[in-house]
């Protein structure tokens, strides 16, 4: 069964600029609370175990709990996470929280001691594959390729292969904004968030590529995520219920407008705690 940790949007809002889908819109905080339920709750009912690490005030983004660590278990059976180094101040100063909570749980913090303006961002930027034989790992606009690089050669240590992705397009800025791992053999993705070598990387690692337009994939279809055979997406348009169908997977739209406004749907709400 895979657990899930949320952060609940107590001090959740708008108030700054980290990527372009923060216009400024201000937040409707009961209607956050009640989309953030029914996103935990889609977990649930599709049979993950539900987590919950306390919110901070003052850090507004900490619901997207996603991004603060990489939590995994190596091939030897080891947990771990590796924290995150976060582009934006704000959000550098979740990370400590999520840190104290998985090493409470008795996880090695596998510290990557970045340099300075090298970043990445955890669950925002990799993703593992459904097979669990490697990590999609996305660089551009918030992580870098000096970040991912470090990942890569810390991940080498443990037995865990990484795959280096290029993202090209600011809207498209975290690797969960344009690309959805859908089964053993297939992803979702919005091809033009990507550079050439990042395309045919991808077709070559997974047997069934899935594309959505561009109208799509700002609705955040790419945000959606497969667990236990059902999809949780923002939006279920007529392309993408097409492809679920195709993939066997069974669709279960969750409203996240309120996170939306912040660049962030269902993917990036939440983090798998294995
Ligand atoms: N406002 C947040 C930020 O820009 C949204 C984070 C979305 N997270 C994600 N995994 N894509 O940092």
């Amino acid at each position: 069964m895979s657990n899930v940790l949320f952060c609940p949007p107590t001090y959740f809002d708008v108030i700054d600029v980290k990527n372009p889908f923060m216009q400024g819109a201000s937040v409707d905080k009961a209607k956050a609370r009640a989309q953030w339920e029914g996103v935990r709750q889609a977990f649930a009912d599709a049979g993950c175990g539900v987590r919950e690490i306390e919110a901070v005030p003052g850090l507004e983004d900490m619901v997207f709990a996603a991004n603060q660590t990489f939590a995994a278990v190596t091939p030897r059976g080891e947990k771990f996470i590796v924290p995150s180094a976060m582009r934006f101040e704000s959000r550098r100063r979740e990370v400590p929280y999520f840190v104290e909570y998985f090493r409470k749980a008795g996880y090695r913090v596998i510290d990557l001691a970045l340099p300075e303006g090298e970043f990445l961002e955890g669950g925002g930027d990799l993703l593992w594959n459904a097979d669990e034989r490697f990590v999609w790992a996305g660089h551009g606009s918030r992580s870098t390729r000096g970040g991912v690089a470090r990942f890569t050669q810390a991940m080498a240590l443990v037995g865990v292969k990484v795959v280096q992705l290029e993202l090209c397009d600011p809207r498209f800025y975290h690797l969960d904004t344009c690309l959805a791992v859908l089964t053993h053999e297939s992803v979702l993705i919005h091809p033009a968030a990507f550079t050439d070598d990042a395309l045919a990387e991808i077709r070559s690692r997974a047997k069934r590529v899935h594309e959505v337009s561009e109208e799509d994939a700002l609705r955040f279809t790419c945000n959606g995520v497969s667990v236990n055979g059902r999809f949780l997406v923002s939006a279920l348009t007529p392309g993408l219920e097409k492809i679920l169908a195709a993939e066997g997977l069974q669709p279960m739209p969750v409203d996240t407008g309120e996170f939306e406004k912040s660049g962030g749907s269902v993917c990036c709400l939440k983090q798998f705690v294995p």
